[in-house]
């Protein structure tokens, strides 16, 4: 059984997608970490985020495992716990730089079905219904006031972050959705046989409820 769950970012799907996994045991894949993890080490190593060949040499070299912990899950990279990095909102802005660069996403869909290959897996992402798993048992889009989207990142980053600026978050998330709506190679777009779900009024609860009840034809 394979779980595609796609969306722009804030709309819920990371959350629900770890809740749904663990419901039925199945493993999580934060896809969105994966380009994540290619901007983060990028910058680390001080190269251009423009720079396609070296950031699809990083896509290749990487080693991003997911390990389930008491959080729920932690990502690592190459060996080192990213988690905390990764969520860092500069870093998903690079993340949809190198998702815009053909070479990158080939390098990253081909791990992604990789490691989706075993089943049981719920994977969120932005074309896993799309591109990645145009076959998957169940696919599910996500989508919510960006005005909302907002505050939840906001939420979620302020207690590490004291100088967050919620309007600032806003324009980051929508400036994101535009860069990967309006992308040439997979752009977010809903899969036809996706189930969209609006998320903006409801609670992470009925959100899973909604979904899980869905995956078992309730
Ligand atoms: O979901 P998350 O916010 O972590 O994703 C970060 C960025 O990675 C997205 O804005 C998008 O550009 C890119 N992404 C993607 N395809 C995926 C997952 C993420 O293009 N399957």
């Amino acid at each position: 059984m394979i779980i595609a769950i796609d969306g722009p970012a804030g709309s819920g799907k990371s959350t629900v997608a770890k809740l749904i996994a663990k419901r039925l045991s199945y493993r999580y894949i934060d896809t969105g970490a994966m380009y994540r993890a290619v901007a983060w080490t990028a910058e680390k190593k001080n190269l251009s985020l423009a720079d396609e060949t070296a950031m699809a040499e990083i896509a290749v070299s990487l080693k991003i495992e997911f390990v389930p912990d008491a959080d729920g899950q932690s990502v690592l990279v190459d060996g080192e716990n990213a988690t905390a990095h990764l969520k860092n909102e500069t870093v998903g802005r690079g993340a949809a730089t190198v998702a815009a660069q053909k070479s990158v996403r080939e390098v990253l869909v081909a791990k992604q079905r990789q490691i989706g290959k075993a089943g049981n897996v719920v994977m969120d992402g932005r074309d896993i219904g799309t591109v990645v798993f145009p076959q998957a048992d169940k696919k599910f889009f996500f989508v919510a006031d960006a005005d909302e989207r907002g505050r939840r990142r906001y939420e979620e980053l302020k207690s590490k972050n004291p100088g967050l600026d919620l309007q600032n978050i806003i324009e980051e998330i929508r400036q994101r959705d535009h860069e990967d709506r309006n992308r040439k190679i997979s752009p977010l777009v809903r899969a036809k046989d996706a189930l969209e779900v609006d998320t903006t009024q409801l609670n992470i609860e009925e959100v899973t409820d909604h979904v899980f009840k869905n995956i078992n034809n309730i």
